[in-house]
C-alpha cells in the first residue's frame, strides 16, 4: 500500500477543520492588531538558507538539484522569504511592515513529538522600526491568540532575554561576531545536550573554562534586577529590557511574560530581544519562537533594516490544547441534508438543494438512492439542522417535507417557499 513520505501528513476533514479553526485563530489575532496577510514560495534557492554558523535547520534543509541543475530548498522557516521580499522592494514598501503569514516549512528533522518534518508556522513580524514597544506588540498578538483559544497565563508562559545580556558579557571577554553566534547556538541546545557535550563544544570554540562559566551563571539570571549586578550600569540590554517589560505591562499581559536569561534561541541572526513561548508543566517542546534581526538583510546582500517576529508552530499548540481539553468540537459546517425518496424524483431534490443554496444555505444533496433511515444517520452525522425529503406521496401534492432535527418540528411546503 502506497505510504506518505516520513515525517509528513494527512489532514483528514475532521483534522482539517481543526486546522482551519487554528489558523482562523492565528489570522483573528494577526488582524486584530493590524497586520496584513503575505506568502512566498515553498520552494527557495538554497544559497537563501546557507548561513554559515552551523545552524541546525541549515543541516536539516530538504534540499536538491532541480533539472536546470539549480540548488534549491524547500523552506524551512519563512524568515528568509519574507526578508528577501522586504530586500526587493525596500525603498519602495512603506515602512512599518506588519505582516503575517502561515507558510508550511519543512526540515529534515529527527522525528519527536511536537516536532515533524513539515509543518505550519503562523509568522509574524515587523520590519522597519527599532522601537523595542514592537516587541512588546508581538506578545500582545501572542497572547491574544492564546486567549482566544482558551489558554491562560497559568497555562503558558512567554520567557524572554536579549541576546544583548550575552554579548555584553563575552564582549568584555573580547568574544564577538561570528564567535558569539556561535556561542549562541550551542548554548541554545543546553536543554537537549549534556552539560558535558555543552563544554565540549563551548572549548571546542576556544571558550576557557572562566568563560564557560560566566556564560553559565549568565544564563542562569532569571530576574531582570540580577542583570544589574552582571552588566554595566549603562548596558544596553537593561535599558532595552527595561523599556520592555514596561511597554508589556501596559499593555496588561505582565503575568504572562517573564524574564529568564537561559533564552538565546538556535538562529544565528538575533541580535536583540529573544523570546520563547513553553506550557508552564514544561511537558511539551517550545510552541513559538522569536527575537529581534536587526542585521539579516546584510547577510543577504542588502541594506539592513531593523526587524522583529516570531515563527508558532501547529503541532505543539494542538498537543496542548488536546492535553488541556481545550479542542473544539467542529461540525462539518452542512446546515441542510436533501434526499430524494425515489429514485424518479431525484431532479426535484437536486432542485430543492438548488434553491436552498442560491439562499446561502450549506446543502448536502444525497446522490446515491438511499433510504430515508441512511439520511437521518447521515444528517447527525454531519450535523446537519434540518432535513429535506422529497417523497413521492408529499411531491404528488407539490410539497416537500422539511424536519427540523433540533426541534424534532416537522411541516410540509412548496419548491417556492422552501
Ligand atoms: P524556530 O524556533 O526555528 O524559529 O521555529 C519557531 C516555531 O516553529 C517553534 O517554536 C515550533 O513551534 C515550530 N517548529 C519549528 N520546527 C518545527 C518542526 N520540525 N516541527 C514542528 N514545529 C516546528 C524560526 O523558524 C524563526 N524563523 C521564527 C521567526 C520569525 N523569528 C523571527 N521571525
Amino acid at each position: 500500500m502506497a505510504k506518505g513520505v516520513k515525517g509528513t501528513r494527512d489532514f483528514y476533514p475532521e483534522e482539517m477543520r481543526l486546522r482551519n479553526w487554528l489558523f482562523d485563530n492565528f489570522t483573528y489575532a494577526s488582524l486584530l492588531h493590524g497586520f496584513e496577510e503575505y506568502d512566498a514560495p515553498v520552494l527557495e534557492n538554497e544559497d537563501l538558507y546557507t548561513r554559515k554558523q552551523g545552524e541546525d535547520i541549515v543541516k536539516q534543509l530538504y534540499n536538491f538539484k532541480d533539472k536546470g541543475d539549480r540548488k534549491v530548498s524547500l523552506r524551512p522557516e519563512m524568515t528568509p522569504s519574507l526578508a528577501r521580499m522586504v530586500m526587493s522592494r525596500a525603498g519602495v514598501l512603506p515602512m512599518p511592515i506588519k505582516w503575517f503569514s502561515i507558510p508550511q516549512c519543512w526540515r529534515y528533522e529527527r522525528m519527536q513529538k511536537g516536532r515533524g518534518r513539515e509543518h505550519f508556522q503562523w509568522n509574524v513580524d515587523i520590519w522597519g522600526t527599532s522601537e523595542i514597544s514592537a516587541d512588546a506588540e508581538l506578545f500582545s498578538v501572542i497572547t491574544t491568540f492564546l486567549e482566544g483559544v482558551g489558554l491562560t497565563e497559568e497555562d503558558v508562559v512567554i520567557r524572554v532575554s536579549s541576546r544583548k545580556v550575552l554579548e555584553e558579557v563575552l564582549g568584555s571577554l573580547g568574544i564577538e561576531g561570528d564567535a558569539f553566534a556561535q556561542t549562541c547556538i550551542i548554548v541554545d541546545k543546553m536543554d537537549k545536550l549534556s552539560p558535558e557535550v555543552i563544554n565540549e563544544q563551548l572549548t571546542e570554540l576556544g571558550h576557557s573554562s572562566e568563560v564557560i562559566s560566566k556564560i553559565q551563571s549568565t544564563l542562569g539570571l532569571k530576574h531582570l534586577n540580577s542583570l544589574k549586578k552582571v552588566l554595566k550600569p549603562d548596558s544596553e540590554a537593561l535599558k532595552e529590557l527595561t523599556i520592555l517589560f514596561e511597554a508589556i505591562e501596559s499593555y496588561g499581559i505582565s503575568d504572562w511574560v517573564e524574564f529568564d536569561g537561559s533564552i538565546v534561541r538556535g538562529l544565528a541572526y538575533y541580535t536583540g530581544s529573544v523570546f520563547e513561548v513553553n506550557d508552564r508543566k514544561g511537558k511539551f517542546r517550545a510552541i513559538c519562537g522569536g527575537g529581534r534581526y536587526d542585521k539579516l538583510l546584510s547577510t543577504l546582500g542588502g541594506k539592513d533594516l531593523p526587524a522583529t517576529g516570531f515563527g508558532f508552530g501547529d503541532m505543539v499548540i494542538m498537543e496542548l490544547l488536546k492535553d488541556k481539553n481545550l479542542l473544539p468540537q467542529l461540525l462539518s459546517g452542512v446546515e441542510d441534508v436533501v434526499i430524494a425518496l425515489d429514485p424518479e424524483l431525484k431532479n426535484v431534490a437536486v432542485k430543492v438543494a438548488s434553491v436552498l443554496r442560491d439562499s446561502d444555505r450549506l446543502v448536502d444533496l444525497v446522490l446515491e438512492n438511499k433510504k430515508m433511515k441512511w439520511a437521518f444517520k447521515h444528517a447527525e452525522r454531519v450535523g446537519a439542522n434540518r432535513i429535506i425529503l422529497v417523497a413521492p406521496e408529499e411531491w404528488k401534492r407539490q410539497k416537500i417535507k422539511v424536519k427540523d432535527l433540533q426541534s424534532g418540528e416537522e411541516f410540509e411546503t412548496t419548491l417556492e417557499e422552501i
